[in-house]
């Protein structure tokens, strides 16, 4: 029995020391934490279940029979953020540099499959060099294994990758796969091929981190969320994320409870749009001054910017929120930022988090750029998301709405549950410059008349009225009201009970 305890004791001093203080040193010495410090800062004190600390890999070639680490370079388990139940694994680039064997794999697969059936996030800390190479085929396949338990896990469970080192090949579709992905600049990067192999192949120059760091996939790609400074940081914004989110898809989002008064009354925002129409405004200012206390998660900030989504909540309740931004690009739908939006509201929809929408859009951008990249299909992708979207929806037109743009941002006609407009909005089929010119052609050469013409437009289109007299509008709302509204229409939809027909699945234009 002693000598049981003992070896006990020294298999998991073993697993603990991963690949040798030396190692640790050399992680430490890079700025980052080793895979048991990110666990110990990212979970509530004592509350990791480690398993499989004692798993070693089965591989004898190259005499690997001589090299095993019990926990095979990856430490799984679960615990808790907030008291709430949440899978883990933390990669270990101390052993054999984090990289992914046959047993590593398993364990990954074991607490996947545990948070599937728990019903419970599963966050992934990836810091590793790819498949083991000693182990060839049996290594991706491994791989393949963690995939297809991302892909059955998502829309099921929140799934989130924080990329904390080097992250490449075929590695990285697995965080390519999960909800949400944070980086660390300067230590992390993600890329299908290395710098070397770019430099053979298509004779570019670049570095690890101009082509896959955490400011390139933060700001150029959109392939990470968020980029943040260092382990510590990112650890703490990942526990801030989990906050806004439900376990599973069953589950409402986690209430927490705010002194914020759901009637408060925001007086300045009355002249927060500007009277000259072609003047821009901040629209994270009606953000954040609407929902509960100022606070909110906004995501991929650098990327796309003239869409803003993010978390908030309203009364207590997560909601996301998507609104054009008329700082960047007057507030136009391009691909990214349909994109963006689209994958954002397909997440909301999927875990049961009503989308507030905030609209000031001229509509969706021209040029040959955006209709040769695809625009048609991938602004589909935001009008599918919106319309196939079953949570409650709350619109906000605060100023233009124009075109398709005004369809596709959760309009009355995709099922918006209340639609709500500022008067300053302007709802029409395109802005008035553009519409008189159309129509009245002919007047063209006639400053006058032209301008005539643009003043009877305005009056007619440049409102919230016509729109309301259909009743795709359900009130006119003064702007200093706007979070009571929204709070008031949240907790008439609280049992929204809204079902889209059986089918296999739809197929949203990829
Ligand atoms: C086995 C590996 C390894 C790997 C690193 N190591 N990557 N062992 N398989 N893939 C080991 C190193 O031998 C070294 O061991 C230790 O980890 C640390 O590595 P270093 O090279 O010293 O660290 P660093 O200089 O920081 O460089 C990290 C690195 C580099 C950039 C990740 O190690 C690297 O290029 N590794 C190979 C990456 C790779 O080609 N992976 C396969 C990609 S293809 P010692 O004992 O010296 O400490 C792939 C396909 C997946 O992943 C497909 C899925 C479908």
């Amino acid at each position: 029995m002693h000598d049981i305890i003992r070896q006990l004791d020294e298999k998991r001093a073993a697993a603990r020391l991963g690949g040798g203080q030396k190692r640790i040193d050399a992680q430490h010495a890079k700025g980052k934490l080793t895979a048991r410090e990110r666990i110990e800062l990212l979970l509530d004190p004592d509350s990791f279940e480690e398993w499989d600390m004692f798993k070693e890999h089965r591989c004898t070639d190259f005499g690997m029979e001589k090299q095993t680490v019990p926990g095979d370079g990856v430490v799984t388990g679960y615990g808790t953020i907030n008291g709430r139940l949440v899978f883990i694994f933390s990669q270990d680039f101390t052993v054999f540099g984090g990289a992914l064997s046959e047993a590593h794999a398993e364990k990954i697969c074991k607490v996947m499959d545990h948070a599937m059936k728990a019903g419970a996030p599963v966050i992934g800390l990836n810091d590793s060099g790819g498949a083991r190479i000693q182990e060839g085929v049996a290594s991706l396949g491994g791989y393949a294994d963690v995939f297809q338990r991302n892909v059955l896990a998502s829309g099921v469970v929140p799934q989130i990758s924080m990329i904390m080192g080097p992250c490449a090949g075929g590695a990285v579709y697995s965080p390519a796969m999960t909800d949400f992905i944070f980086m660390v600049k300067d230590s992390s990067y993600m890329f299908v091929t290395g710098p070397e192999v770019v430099k053979t192949v298509t004779h570019e120059e670049v570095t690890a981190e101009e082509l896959g760091g955490a400011v390139t996939h933060s700001s150029k790609s959109g392939v990470a969320d968020l980029a943040f400074e260092n382990d510590v940081e990112a650890l703490m914004m990942l526990r801030r994320l989990v906050s806004f989110l439900p376990s599973n898809n069953r589950e409402k989002p986690p209430l927490v409870p705010t002194e914020d008064p759901s009637e408060r009354l925001e007086m300045s925002l009355d002249t927060l749009v500007p009277d000259n129409p072609n003047k821009p405004y901040d629209i994270k200012e009606l953000i954040v001054k609407t929902v509960d206390e100022g606070d909110f998660f906004e995501l991929q900030p650098e990327y796309a910017r003239n869409i803003v989504i993010g978390f908030g909540r309203m009364a207590g309740q997560t909601v996301g929120i998507v609104a054009n931004q008329p700082l960047v690009l007057a507030g136009c739908l391009d691909i990214k930022s349909s994109i963006k939006g689209a994958r954002f509201v397909r997440f909301c929809d999927a875990f049961n988090i009503p989308v507030v929408t905030f609209v000031d859009v001229p509509g969706f951008m021209p040029g040959t750029a955006q209709e040769y990249g695809g625009i048609i299909k991938h602004g589909a992708k935001l009008l599918y998301a919106y319309a196939e979207c079953t949570v409650p929806k709350v619109t906000v037109i605060t100023r233009k709405a124009y075109g398709g743009a005004y369809d596709v941002m959760s309009s009355k006609h995709l099922r918006g549950d209340v639609n709500f407009a500022w008067p300053s909005a302007e709802i029409a089929v395109m802005g008035p410059k553009g519409a008189v010119e159309i129509i009245f052609r002919e007047e063209k050469s006639d400053p006058t008349k032209i301008a005539a013409r643009t003043e009877e437009y305005k009056a007619k289109f440049a409102n919230p009225f016509v729109a309301g007299a259909r009743g795709f509008i359900d009130d006119v709302i003064l702007p200093h009201e706007t979070r009571k509204r929204i709070c008031r229409s949240l907790a008439m939809l609280k049992e929204k009970k809204l079902e889209n027909p059986w089918r296999k699945h739809g197929n949203i234009p990829l």
